[in-house]
């Protein structure tokens, strides 16, 4: 036994449930799934009909998409950075504030948020859809013992179990689950780095982050003052600056980071964590080597799943 290997296990090991892909679910809600991949790739869910969840979750560009993000924001339409859309079934809370505990609520809120979907009168989406035959099949396949075809509450199903569908298993599950061989030797020497720096005390648990809000400049104050997280919800001052600690699946690939899209180099990003939050001089090389670990926590895309349907429905 590699013991290197190992310690970092033992580490990691608390609260971590391995991603994996679960082929039954995906047979036994194969309905729903269908019908929830056209809604999500669908504009017509938009108030305007000229967004779908995909514009900005896009689906090939690991669930973001940061240059409609900057493009919406040097417009002023937005304000916080698109994060992914893969693996968000599991988390504990949802937005950069984490303001939102329950996964259909924030799908919900995805609807009527006026940086997301826009929609301000939802039975207008529900009377669009409703008026398309080949929709009004697939609703009722997916849901054969409901009355009615078309509803606000199909529709959000249908999504979650799509987007349910959406994870990535990743090298780290491997080798959380007792293979060795799944990191290599310079990971398992960033994981440990990682875990010396205090990395692993706030992104915790399977999502490596998700789980709490915590506040942003800790040790240092973060610079940029905009934004101020959690307390635009609860406007207690103990909590301006509290944001949820980000998770860390395919991080590699999801830059820019930070609520503000602030960083776009994944080691500055290690460094700024470093300074702001533990009041650490984390240097270059670690950097990189804690970068080095990150990368283990990258999966694949489901290409066949997040296939586009071939036709739009009409
Ligand atoms: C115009 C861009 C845009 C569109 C369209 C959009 N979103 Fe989002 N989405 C965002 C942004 C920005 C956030 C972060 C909001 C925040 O932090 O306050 C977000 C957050 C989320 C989250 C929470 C993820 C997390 O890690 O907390 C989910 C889930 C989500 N959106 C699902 C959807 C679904 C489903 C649709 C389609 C019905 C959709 N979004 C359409 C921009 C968009
Ligand atoms: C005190 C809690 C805390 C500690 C300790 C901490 N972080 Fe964070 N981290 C956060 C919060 C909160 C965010 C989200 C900030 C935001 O959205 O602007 C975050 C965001 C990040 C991001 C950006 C992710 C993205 O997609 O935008 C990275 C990368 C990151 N942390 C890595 C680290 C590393 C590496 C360490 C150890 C050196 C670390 N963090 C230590 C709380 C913490």
């Amino acid at each position: 036994m590699n013991q290197e290997a190992q310690s970092l296990r033992d580490i990691l090991m608390p609260y971590f449930v391995p991603v994996e892909r679960d082929n039954q679910r995906l047979i036994d809600n194969k309905k729903k799934i269908d019908l929830g991949r056209h809604l999500y790739y669908d504009q017509r869910l938009s108030s305007n009909g000229t967004i779908s969840c995909n514009s900005c979750h896009d689906l090939k560009k690991q669930g973001t998409n940061g240059a409609f993000y900057l493009e919406s924001k040097n417009k002023g339409a937005t304000f916080r950075d698109v994060p992914t859309i893969y693996n968000v079934a599991t988390l504990s809370m949802y937005n950069a504030d984490g303001g939102i505990t329950n996964f259909k609520q924030k799908l919900k809120h995805a609807f009527t948020n006026p940086y997301e979907m826009n929609v301000t009168d939802e039975s207008l989406i529900v009377q669009r859809l409703g008026k398309i035959a080949s929709y009004k099949t697939l609703f009722k396949s997916a849901f054969p013992n409901s009355s009615e075809a078309v509803s606000m509450d199909h529709i959000m199903d249908a999504l979650q179990a799509f987007i349910e569908g959406l994870s990535t298993p990743a090298p780290i599950d491997s080798f959380i689950q007792g293979n060795d061989k799944a990191l290599s030797k310079e990971e398992i020497e960033g994981g440990h780095i990682f875990n010396s720096k205090s990395c692993y005390s706030c992104h915790t648990g399977s999502n490596f982050g998700g789980q709490m809000i915590q506040k942003l400049g800790i040790a240092e104050a973060w610079p940029n003052k905009k934004d101020l997280g959690y307390y635009h919800l609860k406007k207690v001052s103990a909590y301006k600056m509290f944001f949820r600690v980000a998770s860390l699946r395919n991080v590699e690939k999801t830059g820019p980071y930070f609520h503000d899209a602030s960083s776009s180099k994944l080691w500055r990003a290690i460094k700024l964590m470093g300074r702001h939050e533990r009041g650490l001089n984390i240097s270059e090389e670690e950097a990189l080597k804690i970068e080095i670990f990150l990368k283990s926590l990258s999966g694949e895309i489901p290409i066949d799943y997040i296939k586009k349907p071939k036709y739009l429905l009409n």
